[in-house]
């Protein structure tokens, strides 16, 4: 007899799947080499019995990607101490795993293509940038944009892409980052995992962390002891309004009505953001000595 299963839908392609009274989720993935990558490294993990990730449910379909559903889990808060120092160690608990495995030699994972990254982002702003005058004016637009091009010029001279490779997670927002009913850190969602500099990895949670923490980096180096040993080509990636590129470009996939609510949150988001930056600018190059 078949399985009797029950779906609720997450999101497009995931699910919260009930199956003989268990519960799990499951992702159908459209890209086989996404597909393989991600139980590739499910399997390398959960092999040394790396703590902070969900075990997969094996399934014939290479392209259904099933794992225990973590009831009472929720995404770690970045303005919560606990959850900023929990996710922190986490992650560089994934980037160690280097010392048991060579990711860099795996052909699942290509390095993380950062400044084509960052640089597409730019173009795809500068396109958007009347339309985003609309929101918050020239002014506002023109400061990101020095912000960003500046930064780009920095980050190009001084990024250093072999330094301390390992597997990078590719998405440490929030909700990727569950905190399960035992209080364990896991990571979902290696969908954009690649290799890369340890560094890399660590500056992007930062950026994903700094709106949290009135963009306030002192504190934050002096809360988390581990950010002490960060190297200056990471510091550097600081500089990039790696998160107002992402959130504008984001905004425009909206559908207008959900644009018109979102408007209010990022409007304001990108007034604190730019009010922070030349502070931030000037804490970066001062720990950056
Ligand atoms: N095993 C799980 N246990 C509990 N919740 C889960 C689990 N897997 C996924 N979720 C929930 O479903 C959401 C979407 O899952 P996932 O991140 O894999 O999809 P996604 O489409 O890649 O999301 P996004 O692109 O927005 O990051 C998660 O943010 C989380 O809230
Ligand atoms: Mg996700």
């Amino acid at each position: 007899m078949a399985l009797e299963e029950k779906f609720e839908k997450i999101k497009d392609n995931v699910w919260k799947m009930e199956r003989e009274g268990r519960y799990f989720s499951a992702k159908r993935y459209q890209s086989g080499s996404t597909a393989r990558k991600v139980n590739h490294i499910h399997d390398v993990l959960q092999e040394m019995a790396f703590p902070h990730i969900v075990s997969v449910v094996s399934e014939e379909d290479r392209m259904l990607f099933i794992q225990p559903w973590l009831e009472g889990a929720k995404a770690v808060n970045f303005k919560k101490r606990a959850d900023r120092t929990d996710s922190l160690a986490a992650l560089h608990a994934l980037h160690e795993t280097k010392a048991k495995h060579d990711w860099l030699a795996s052909s699942y994972l290509h390095p993380y293509p950062l400044l084509m990254k960052w640089e597409d982002r730019i173009i795809r702003f500068r396109e958007l940038s009347s339309a985003i005058e609309a929101y918050i004016g020239k002014g506002q637009v023109d400061e990101i944009l020095f912000y960003a091009l500046n930064a780009i010029s920095i980050v190009k001279r001084t990024y250093r892409d072999h330094l301390n490779g390992t597997l990078l997670h590719g998405d440490v927002v929030h909700h990727n980052i569950l905190r399960d009913s035992m209080g364990i850190i896991r990571f979902i969602d290696f969908d954009l995992a690649c290799t890369g500099p340890a560094g890399t990895e660590i500056a992007l949670w930062i950026h994903r962390v700094l709106p949290q923490i009135d963009y306030d980096i002192d504190f934050l180096f002096g809360e988390q002891p581990s950010l002490q040993k960060l190297d200056q080509s990471s510091k550097t990636l600081l500089l990039f309004p790696n998160e107002l590129l992402r959130e504008w470009l984001y905004f425009f996939t909206l559908s207008p009505s959900s644009r018109e609510r979102q408007a209010k949150q990022l409007i304001p988001f990108t007034e604190s953001a730019l009010s922070h930056w030349p502070k931030l600018w000037y804490d970066v190059e001062r720990i950056n000595i």
